[in-house]
Parts: structure tokens; C-alpha cells; sequence
């Protein structure tokens, strides 16, 4: 028997940001399921998307890229309507992936005190991360209840998220260069309105069979992240390591499938026990 409970098979899928870390392995794990994929990305080119994907990915019919501003509505909309020309339907899955983040190495303008934080750097990182989001839930949710044919939405979220980061493990850094990083607040304060976001169109979509739910991950790891960074991350980690980007395509296809059909409105936190304590 084939198991059609986690089928995604020949949904229509958008990944946002799906040319950074997480959302290349949503692609990939959704094209290996044959669904077929719509990349928007902020910066698409040939070269990234061979490098990244492949050259197969320049040629597959069941795999679109385009370039899309997530703060932008114009340019969602000019990639749905090709995305209907090309497979002649509304997207059955939106996974609002795209996001900006500080990063240790950030310059201390943007990673020093709370009480002197930019507030044009907030504004960008909730633009980007909230609005960004609530535009395009705003886009394609239209498309889904025009279609008549329901949805999964899956808007990710992140530990920083739910609760506030442990600022001492940044700590290492003034003391290696007597500059502090201070884990900024605006990227926390943007992915918490994801929530309730989240929640409001589970219920604002519930009986038109969109489903709306938030994926939480924790940590990824990267090569080029601080040795001391990841090692003070995983001392806090229950589980004692960083996630690999690709542990979090099993919870993805779970939502964007059959098998989570009555699940809308909650919040799929995988952490490795990040806020079990
Ligand atoms: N990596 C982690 O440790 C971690 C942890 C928890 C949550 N997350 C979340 O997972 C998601 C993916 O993170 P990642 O680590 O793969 O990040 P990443 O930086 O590798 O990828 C994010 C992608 O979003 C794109 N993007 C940014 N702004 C955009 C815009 N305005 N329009 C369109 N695309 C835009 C970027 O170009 C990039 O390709 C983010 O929402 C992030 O907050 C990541």
C-alpha cells in the first residue's frame, strides 16, 4: 500500500527565503515528494540556484524560482499569477520561511545595548520577519479561499520567539574583544507577533479548510559559526547539540500534509528540548 497520509505529491508549494539554509532543505525535501515548488527569493540567479540546487533545478518544469520582496505585495502577486499560468491552480501549501537575523559577528551598532538599539533596525527586521509574513499570508491565503480548496500555511517561528535568548552566551564576546553583543531584541519581538498571527487566521480561516500553524526550530548549526558560540549554545541544549537544517523537513511535510488535517492554530516546537526548562 502507499501511504498517502504525509503525501505532498503534486501540491502546489511556496517556500519563501528557499535559497537560504532551512528553505533548501524544505525544497528539496518537498521536490523529492513531488510536489512542486515555487522558490521566492530576494535574490535569485542562475548561478545561486545551480549551486544551491543543481542544474536539474534549471530545467525542472515542477520547480519555479522567482524573485520576490517578501515586504513587497506587487511582487507575490506577479509571482502567483505566473505560478497559475504555469500549473493552472492556486498554491495548496505556503511556507513562510524568509527571515533576517543578527548574527554574532554582527558590527556593535546593531548588537549593543538595548537601551541605544536603532529603532530603524527594528522596524527592518519587523518588517521583514512580521509584515513580511502577514503580506503574504494576506496573498496567498486570497488565492486559497478564491480556489475554494483549502490550504496548510506554515509560518516559522523560533525558540527567541517564545522565549527570550540567554544573553550569556554571547558573553564570550566582550570578553575576546571588549565589545558586547547583546542578542538583539527586534528579531524576539518579530517572530513572538508570529504566534498570535498564526492563531488569528486559524480561526479567521478555519471553516474555509486553511489550516495555519508554526513551525518553531531551535539553533541550526553552521561551519562558520564561533566554535565558543556553539559550544555555549549546546551546554544550554538539552539535547547537547545544534540542529542540522534538514531535521525539520519531517515536521514540514507532516504539516503540509493530510496527516496533520485536524491540527491548525498550534505551534510545532522543535527544539531539542530548548524550552522543556
Ligand atoms: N538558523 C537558525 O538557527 C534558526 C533558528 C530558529 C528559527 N529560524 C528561522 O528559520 C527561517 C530560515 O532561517 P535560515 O537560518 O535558513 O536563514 P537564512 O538567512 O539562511 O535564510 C533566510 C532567507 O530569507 C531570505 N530573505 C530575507 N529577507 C527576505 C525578503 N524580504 N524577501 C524574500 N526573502 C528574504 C534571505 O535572502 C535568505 O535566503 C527564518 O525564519 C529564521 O528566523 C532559524
Amino acid at each position: 500500500m502507499s501511504d498517502q497520509l504525509f503525501s505532498v505529491k503534486d501540491k502546489i508549494c511556496i517556500v519563501t527565503g528557499g535559497l537560504g539554509q532551512i528553505g533548501t532543505e524544505f525544497v528539496k525535501g518537498l521536490r523529492a515528494r513531488e510536489a512542486r515548488v515555487a522558490v521566492w527569493g530576494r535574490t535569485v540567479n542562475n548561478e545561486r540556484i545551480v549551486n544551491t540546487f543543481g542544474e536539474s533545478a534549471l530545467t525542472d518544469p515542477n520547480l519555479k524560482f522567482y524573485a520576490v520582496d517578501i515586504t513587497k505585495k506587487d511582487s507575490m502577486n506577479a509571482a502567483l499569477d505566473d505560478m497559475e499560468k504555469v500549473w493552472g491552480d492556486a498554491p495548496d501549501v505556503l511556507v513562510n520561511n524568509a527571515g533576517i537575523d543578527t548574527q554574532p559577528s554582527a558590527p556593535p551598532e546593531v548588537s549593543g545595548p538595548f537601551e541605544n538599539f536603532p529603532e530603524e533596525v527594528f522596524r527592518e527586521v519587523v518588517d521583514v520577519n512580521l509584515v513580511g509574513t502577514f503580506l503574504a499570508c494576506q496573498a496567498v491565503g486570497a488565492r486559497m479561499v478564491n480556489a475554494g480548496k483549502g490550504g496548510s500555511i506554515i509560518n516559522i517561528g523560533s525558540i527567541y520567539g517564545m522565549v527570550s535568548p540567554i544573553q550569556d552566551i554571547y558573553a564570550y564576546k566582550k570578553e575576546r574583544t571588549g565589545i558586547p553583543f547583546i542578542k538583539p531584541v527586534a528579531y524576539s519581538a518579530a517572530k513572538s507577533g508570529i504566534y498570535n498571527l498564526t492563531r488569528y487566521l486559524a480561526t479567521y480561516w478555519g471553516k474555509q479548510g486553511i489550516r495555519v500553524n508554526t513551525l518553531s526550530p531551535a539553533g541550526v548549526h553552521r561551519d562558520t559559526q564561533d566554535e565558543t558560540f556553539q559550544a555555549n549554545f549546546c551546554a544550554r541544549m538539552p539535547m547537547g547539540r545544534m540542529s542540522e537544517a534538514d531535521e525539520y523537513v519531517g515536521p514540514l511535510i507532516y504539516l503540509a500534509s493530510q496527516a496533520s488535517s485536524f491540527m491548525t492554530g498550534s505551534n510545532m516546537v522543535v527544539d531539542g528540548g530548548w524550552t522543556a526548562w
